[in-house]
């Protein structure tokens, strides 16, 4: 364990700099628990010419910490094609971390917890899909990228919640399958003339809000705006005031900036967002991922210390898996 509760004072030092980073989101007398760690990843991200991709729903001392690259998935994928760094550290759930060996074959990609795993991406398997494809045969397939790289391979396109309309529309085609996540599916089916066929994946996180909930949250804070991520139900999406990408609810704040806002999403968002947006006022109702929650301070310096974990994708897989993401950044 390397979380220490006494750094060293030169590490200390070395922290306080990172501390401007995260002082909008950490109390000064929380810093200590994260200072020793965050130092030494700093030192480690030299000494191996690696590099940190942290997503949206990582806590606030990785997010803004020591992050190098931060947002939604489409973004972490987009900025994973030909990153510099020699080594890439996957702060994030294990499809994440594949989609960033896809995009770079030749480096060395570590995700700290190889169980950091997704209840969508557990929903479906590469045979799966063969019986789909069986079933309608011809009718293209339109994969959300939270899947593994043996689902992506079986599949036309991918597509992210930032870009999944303007995918299935970029297919020319009357109807597409879309897997696995249920609600997305029928959340884009609601917003385009194409037909889905949708898989019954479901995001553990997401599935949970109802619309009772939103409708106690504008009962405590009248006047508060709802951003709901579209892995919600159709039936909380339409409750919301506006739904999006954990980038475009992220957006929304700093743009529009809100006096009262609700993000329908992982905790650890509005934390991060809170952070940057001082102006407005964040209702934080918490449903956690557990998949997210494994990544830690502790765990990503043991990552760089050790090596571990690699993220390894078999050839033949693997090839196939990223011409569907290729395509994807093509039409985004
Ligand atoms: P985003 O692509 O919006 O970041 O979502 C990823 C995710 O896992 C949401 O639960
Ligand atoms: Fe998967 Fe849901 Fe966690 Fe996102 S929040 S990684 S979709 S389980």
């Amino acid at each position: 364990m390397s979380v220490s509760l006494s750094p060293s004072p030169s590490r200390m030092a070395a922290a306080a700099a990172l501390y401007a980073k995260v002082k909008g989101a950490i109390p000064p007398i929380e810093w200590p628990i994260y200072a020793d760690d965050a130092a030494a990843i700093e030192v480690l991200k030299k000494k191996h010419d690696a590099i940190i991709l942290g997503h949206n729903y990582q806590t606030p001392e990785i997010f803004h910490g020591v992050s190098d690259i931060v947002g939604d998935s489409l973004a972490l994928a987009r900025e994973a094609v030909g990153v510099k760094a020699s080594v890439i550290v996957m702060a994030g759930v294990h499809f994440m971390a594949e989609t960033v060996k896809l995009l770079n074959p030749d480096k060395k990609v570590l995700i700290p917890d190889l169980k950091a795993g997704c209840s969508l991406a557990e929903s479906i398997t590469g045979a799966d899909v063969r019986l789909l494809k069986q079933k309608y045969p011809g009718v293209p397939v339109v994969t959300y990228v939270n899947t593994s790289a043996e689902v992506k391979a079986e599949s036309d396109i991918c597509c992210t919640s930032g870009n999944a309309k303007k995918v299935v529309e970029s297919l020319g085609v009357p109807e597409v399958i879309m897997i696995p996540d249920e609600y997305l599916a029928r959340n884009i089916a609601a917003e385009t003339n194409v037909k889905i066929i949708a898989w019954h994946g479901k995001c553990e996180v997401h599935e949970r809000f109802t619309v009772a909930n939103i409708r106690e949250y504008r009962k405590d804070r009248p006047g508060v705006i709802v951003l709901a991520h579209p892995e919600c139900s159709p039936e909380v999406v339409a409750e919301a005031d506006f739904t999006g990408s954990t980038a475009a609810m992220s957006d929304y704040v700093s743009q529009r900036r809100p006096a009262r806002v609700v993000m329908v999403t992982e905790c650890s968002m509005a934390d991060n967002v809170a952070a940057m947006n001082p102006q407005t006022e964040f209702m934080r109702p918490c449903n956690l991922c557990p998949h997210m929650k494994r990544i830690t301070l502790a765990g990503i310096r043991h990552a760089l210390e050790t090596m571990t974990h690699e993220v390894t994708i078999d050839t033949s897989v693997a090839t196939r898996a990223r011409v569907a993401v290729e395509r994807m950044l093509a039409v985004s």
